[in-house]
């Protein structure tokens, strides 16, 4: 049984027919995930789809209304302390003291994790995120992306094995969200297993693996690659002028699905090949507009599939 499988080796997540429901409402709805071991997971899917939801159930802050796996090689059901010890959850919200230092917040989690050693943990934490200088400043005073650092120090204090990160750049430059990442590979080249939610394209692109989640239900998961080939989306690149204009008359028309305008190029996609090509005909022909096929984005595909499951949702 998943539950009873040794951490070394096996996956660190490994969860089956997850539900959870709040009232009336089921906001998860069946979903298994499995992430090896030393993997950066992607978590991706609009926002109320589930996503949060999820990480708590995966870290035994709550318990599913059915379903079950392991974390860690651990019982999500029977052994959430011991998950909990090992594993950094760096929640959605900025959560310390505005008016403590940056250090004194570390110091502050190290106590209530009871770590022996406190001042030295601290600094190795402080080092490793390139904190130190800023040590004594007010948490409250920092800017987006020296929080989120600060989060993510917090995160890894006690030496967990999995990390649990629920958008941690939510907000923050794209300068300071690559460092961000950069860390976070650093950290998976440590061995440590991460599993991160964001709502960024390029973000999802520097994980191993990603899920997409909406409404509840996995809609999808894989490498980009394969999430993209998988998505039976087909593409055309329309570039030339008017373009807005081509947008507005191919809005609706069979074998449309999407028609986004970016600058001076047009990605119009639908999951017919041939009806997406008769209802571009019109434009076919014409000498300042060039129509070719090409591999949609991410962000196409997510869309697509968030498309497909209004459709279902009830
Ligand atoms: N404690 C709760 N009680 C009732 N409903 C809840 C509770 N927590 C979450 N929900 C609902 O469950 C759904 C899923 O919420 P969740 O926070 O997991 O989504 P999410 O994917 O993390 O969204 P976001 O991208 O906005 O963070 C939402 O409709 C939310 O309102
Ligand atoms: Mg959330």
């Amino acid at each position: 049984m998943t539950a009873e499988r040794s951490p070394a080796g096996g996956p660190a997540i490994d969860v089956h027919g997850l539900v959870k429901r709040f009232g009336s409402k089921t906001v998860v709805d069946n979903v298994s995930i499995r992430v090896e071991t030393g993997e950066i997971y992607g978590f991706l899917g609009p926002n109320g789809s589930g996503k949060t939801t999820t990480i708590r159930l995966l870290c035994g802050l709550l318990t599913p209304d059915a379903g079950e796996g392991s974390c860690l090689g651990l019982d999500i059901r029977r052994q959430s302390a011991a998950i909990k010890r090992q594993v950094g959850y760096m929640t959605q919200k900025f959560s310390f003291w505005e008016d403590l230092s940056i250090a004194e917040n570390l110091d502050f989690v190290a106590r209530m994790y009871g770590l022996p050693d406190r001042r030295h943990r601290v600094g190795e934490a402080l080092d490793r995120l390139g904190l130190s200088n800023r040590r004594t400043q007010l948490a409250g005073e920092l800017s987006g992306g020296w929080k989120q650092r600060l989060a993510l120090a917090a995160c890894i204090l006690h030496g967990p094995k999995l990390l649990l990160l629920d958008e941690p750049t939510a907000g923050v430059d794209p300068k300071a969200r690559r460092e961000f990442w950069d860390e976070i590979h650093r950290l998976a080249g440590d061995g440590l297993t991460v599993l991160v939610s964001t709502h960024y394209m390029d973000e999802a692109e520097r994980c191993h693996r990603i899920a997409y989640i909406a409404y509840g239900t996995l809609m999808t998961h894989g490498t980009v690659d394969q999430v993209i080939a998988e998505s039976g989306l087909h593409t055309r690149l329309v570039a030339g002028d008017g373009l807005h204009r081509i947008a507005t008359a191919l809005e609706g028309r069979p074998g449309v699905e999407m028609v986004a305008v970016f600058g001076s190029r047009l990605h119009v996609s639908g999951t017919d090949e041939g009806e997406l090509d008769r209802a571009l005909a019109p434009w076919a022909g014409q000498a300042d507009l060039r129509i070719t096929a090409t591999e949609p984005t991410l962000e196409d595909v997510f869309i697509h599939l968030m498309n497909r499951s209004t459709d279902n949702f009830r």
